[in-house]
């Protein structure tokens, strides 16, 4: 059994959020943001739009790409951090939405990891025989949990979501190739919210060390790739297309400097989606895939890094 991406979608909030806007503000500029992260602008959920809303639009124009209904998924799994509510869980939200009412629903918490440790565990249960179609989701509000009086991270970050719709097929080589897994929580204090439930009974604001956070995340970044490519026992150099994390236009930069990766073969959406921690993979390729730029049959890596420290990388032919 592989797992193959049947359908693709995304969706961003209408409300766009510029440089400029930043400016009026905190103490930045527009010019400042761009050369130091390459964001432009990036899509802000308006006042009573939930992360359960922009995952329920994806998952909608994923299941369309597929041709198929939420009556044909059996399991839903939202890569989130910023969920509706502590619980229940975004995806049991999301299933009620789309009217689903038989099958499973459950969240998973890799920071902007997410949507690779969901592709993990999708990959792993349709493999295994433990679920046929899986409707997987990133969707986030990062807008929520911003300080939005600290400029070194109120700048970086935006709201949206993407969703693919994994289907068990029996093929040989097709889908999900190999999916890769990687955290270390000595890390945990470099990027974090500083709020909880159990420990302040508050929501909290992200926290980050972003000079810190940027090293590790291109070395460890360009390394989970070789491994997963390796353990593909495919050459980075036959990968048609990396889809990133959209975190900072220099990571991208550095890594695929480190990969001897054309700029070209990398897909970039960070200019116009800033950050969207666990969504923006699958909004940066559902563009690419929209756009003509990934075919069916191409070779793609996939790969996140975020809070935790947590990182990941999966190799698929679409
Ligand atoms: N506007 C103007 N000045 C700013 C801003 C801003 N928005 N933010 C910080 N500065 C100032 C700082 O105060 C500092 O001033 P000082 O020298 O007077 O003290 C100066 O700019 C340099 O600050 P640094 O933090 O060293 O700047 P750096 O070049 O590292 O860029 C950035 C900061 C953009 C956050 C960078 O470190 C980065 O992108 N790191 C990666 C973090 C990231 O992407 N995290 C997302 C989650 S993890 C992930 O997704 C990969």
């Amino acid at each position: 059994m592989r797992a193959v991406i049947r359908g693709i979608g995304s969706f961003l909030p209408a409300d766009i959020m510029t440089n400029e806007d930043l400016s009026k503000r905190v103490e930045t500029s527009d010019e400042w943001i761009q050369e130091r992260t390459g964001i432009r602008q990036r899509h802000i959920a308006s006042e009573g739009q939930y992360t359960s809303d922009l995952g329920y639009e994806a998952a909608k124009r994923a299941l369309d790409d597929a041709g198929i209904s939420a009556a044909d998924i059996d399991l839903i799994i939202v890569a989130t951090s910023t969920p509706d509510l502590t619980f229940p869980s975004t995806a049991t939200i999301i299933q009620e939405k789309l009217e689903m009412h038989h099958g499973a629903a459950f969240d998973v918490q890799a920071v902007c990891s997410g949507f690779i440790y969901g592709m993990h565990v999708a990959n792993s249960l349709i493999r295994s025989g433990g679920a046929k179609r899986i409707l997987l989701i990133g969707a986030e509000t990062f807008s929520r949990i911003l300080d939005w009086t600290d400029r070194g991270t109120c700048v970086l970050f935006g709201d949206g979501a993407g969703a693919v719709v994994l289907e068990g097929v029996e093929a040989e080589e097709a889908g999900v190739l190999q999916t890769f897994i990687r955290s270390d929580g000595r890390h945990r204090d470099m990027l974090y919210v500083d709020g909880g439930p159990s420990r302040t009974q508050t929501v909290g604001h992200l926290r980050m060390l972003g000079n810190q956070v940027f090293k590790h995340a291109v070395t460890d970044i360009a390394q989970v790739i070789r491994d997963c490519a390796e353990q593909a026992g495919v050459a980075v150099a036959d990968i048609d297309w990396f889809v990133p994390h959209q975190a900072n236009q220099r990571i991208l930069t550095a890594v695929a400097k480190r990969l001897k990766l054309r700029p070209e073969q990398v897909i970039s959406t960070v200019a116009y989606h800033a950050n969207t921690s666990a969504a923006s993979v699958p909004l940066a390729m559902d563009c690419a895939v929209k756009d003509g730029r990934i075919k069916r049959g191409d070779l793609v890596m996939i790969e996140a890094f975020g809070g935790g420290f947590t990182w990941g990388a999966a190799l698929l032919r679409y």
